[in-house]
């Protein structure tokens, strides 16, 4: 039987049976390339002695029950991954190039290390040397981590059978080649082949694997998507260039929750860890201006308080300009028409502009209200009252829908020394209730309540 060919995406990881120009997934161009089949040796072997053989699932000891976590003493990460590191698991750290993947999982690895657990920092882009100048730079240099400089798949398993480490850190997944596949480092089937193999020896032996995965723009390199469905957990490392404030994101978690956030900020000296991020993104809030409004979210178990953005202005343009940073294009498009259509404001003929301060990317429906009252307070050039905090979700009817937690959010702004929210009605306030709370029905009735309209 001939063997059929696979062909996958590097930008978005699809797979079809046939090449194509345009990615169907994703529609990226120039992104499809055919895969060398994944080897097939050793994955049998990894199920020892009960190959093939199903149990019962209270059959399982205790001695076969899962240790329990690792933690590294870094509360930020220690929170994304769940709790701790879960031995015999695979993590993805994916992120842009430069944004300190390196520095995070170097302070992991001296971090996990000091814990005690046996830790090998891989690294296929900088030499050993380079590595022990940064770790002085962080001041980590008397970590107990064994550091080693290779990019060859086989050397690396064969290294880390005799090492026995607890914890292995492949910097990056992108470098890494391995012999029986013919194609460059970099391509979608070195990446999927070796973090393959890499997972694979991580549940045989009982080591924890963290990969570090570069998002490239170009199809030239396959990005980490290619290996999120073969991990355990995906984080991904954000923020921007310009400030100094980076997000480890969890996005997917086998052994915990997902959209968990654990906040850093970027020193000269590594990554610090923020355990007060609403402080921070609010640090650099003024006075109460127009625009202006403060959302209270939440992410993933723990409330975040952040600003929105809104400036409003005439536009000279046919089509007038509607640009979001930090928030979805699509929700504020229909923020815009419920307010039109439900309210009577329109925002014809004018430009539109939202921005979440301090680079943080919001995806909660409960953000709805927040940016309705920031669009309304640009539009009509009256800042809300001092101290406010605002949340709940908009219903393309106009009708206000309470936000989960209510409670939570409500405690995050008390403790942040506001004094009044405006929340849609329902929803427990328990005792949240210290603020002065306005609660509107409808949109109509919070744009009265606000705008005195
Ligand atoms: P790096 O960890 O090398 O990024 P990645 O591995 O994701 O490509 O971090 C690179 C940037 O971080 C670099 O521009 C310098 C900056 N940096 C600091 O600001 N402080 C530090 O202590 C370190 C080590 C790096
Ligand atoms: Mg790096």
């Amino acid at each position: 039987m001939a063997k059929s060919k696979t062909f996958v995406c590097s930008a978005c990881g699809a797979s079809s049976n046939k090449w194509s120009g345009r990615c169907e997934g994703c529609g990226e161009w120039n992104t499809i390339s055919e895969a060398v089949p994944l080897s097939s040796g050793p994955a049998s072997k990894s199920l020892g002695a009960r190959r093939g053989s199903a149990v019962p699932l209270t059959d399982l000891s205790v001695e076969e029950a899962p240790p329990p976590r690792a933690a590294s003493g870094l509360g930020e990460l220690d929170r994304v991954l769940g709790g701790g590191l879960v031995p015999a698991s695979a993590v993805l750290v994916g992120g842009d190039p430069g944004i300190g993947k390196s520095t995070l999982l170097l302070q992991a690895a001296a971090a996990f290390a000091r814990k005690g657990l046996k830790t090998i920092y891989v690294s296929g882009e900088e030499a050993s040397a380079q590595v022990r100048m940064r770790a002085r730079r962080l001041d980590l240099a008397d970590a107990p981590v064994r550091l080693a400089a290779e990019t060859n798949l086989r050397n690396i398993l064969t290294m880390l059978e005799e090492e026995r480490p607890q914890l292995v850190i492949i910097d990056s997944i992108q470098t890494m080649w391995a012999d029986n596949v013919e194609s460059a480092p970099g391509s979608v089937s070195q990446v999927r082949a070796t973090a393959h193999e890499l997972t694979t020896f991580a549940k045989r032996h009982g080591v924890s694997v963290i990969m570090v995965g570069h998002v490239t723009k170009d199809g030239q390199i396959a990005g980490p998507r290619v290996v999120e469905h073969m991990v355990d957990t995906v984080l991904y490392f954000e923020g921007e260039r310009g400030h100094q404030f980076r997000i480890l994101r969890a996005v997917k978690n086998r052994f915990g929750p997902a959209d968990e956030i654990g906040v850093f900020e970027m020193t000269g000296a590594g990554l610090a860890e923020v355990t007060n991020p609403s402080a921070l993104f609010l640090s650099e809030r003024g006075e109460p201006s127009a625009g202006s409004v403060v959302f209270a979210g939440i992410e993933g178990t723990r409330p975040v308080l952040v600003e929105f953005q809104a400036l409003v202005a005439p536009s000279s343009l046919s089509q007038p300009r509607r640009t979001v940073v930090g928030w979805d294009g699509g929700r504020l498009a229909m923020i815009l028409a419920v307010l039109e259509s439900r309210c009577g404001i329109p925002f014809t003929g004018l430009d539109v502009y939202l921005n979440v301060a301090g680079g943080m990317k919001i995806g909660e429906p409960a953000a709805d209200l927040a940016v309705a009252a920031a669009l309304l307070s640009a539009r009509e050039d009256a800042p809300l009252p001092a101290e406010t905090v605002v949340f709940g979700e908009i219903s393309l009817s106009g009708a206000l829908r309470p936000a989960p937690q209510t409670e939570n959010r409500l405690k995050e702004a008390q403790k942040l020394g506001f004094t009044a929210a405006i929340a849609p009605a329902g929803g427990k306030i328990g005792s949240g209730g210290g603020l002065s709370l306005t609660r509107p029905a409808d949109l109509t009735g919070f744009v009265g309540d606000i705008f005195g309209a």
